[in-house]
């Protein structure tokens, strides 16, 4: 009796934290769908930031943790991303290249 509602009960259980791991274990050119940091900023971010829908965040050596933040809980205006959509390893990535990038040229 009680081995079987163990083993009913840990199951799930087990196929949750091997789904948790994989996905925390992602690495950029790995698992992750993204190649660098430049290209998250180029498919994502410029879209808005490089088109005077989002102010310009390149530059202003804005700190890694900050973008990261905004990023995953949105801020005002600007719409959160989940990290089934951008993963641990490319939102690094992208904070830090935005945070070392100058600001591109010919924009206000
Ligand atoms: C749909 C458009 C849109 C996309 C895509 C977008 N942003 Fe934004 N972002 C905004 C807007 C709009 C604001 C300004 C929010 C406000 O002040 O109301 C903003 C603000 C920010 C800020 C704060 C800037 C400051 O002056 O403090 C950071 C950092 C930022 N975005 C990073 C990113 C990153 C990194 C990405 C790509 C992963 C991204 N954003 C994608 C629209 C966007």
């Amino acid at each position: 009796m009680t081995t079987i509602m163990k083993r009913q009960f840990m199951r799930p259980v087990m196929l949750g934290a091997a789904l948790t791991l994989s996905s925390g274990l992602a690495q950029a050119g790995d698992q992750s769908p993204w190649q660098s940091g430049e290209q998250v900023y180029a498919k994502v971010c410029g879209h808005c930031h490089e088109a005077g829908i989002g102010p310009t965040i390149k530059g202003r050596n804005l700190p890694p943790s900050y973008i990261t933040a905004i990023v995953r809980h949105g801020f005002r205006a600007m719409p959160a991303f989940r990290s089934s959509f951008i993963d641990d390893q490319a939102l690094k990535s992208v904070a830090e290249y935005i945070s070392t990038s100058p600001a591109t040229q010919g924009k206000e």
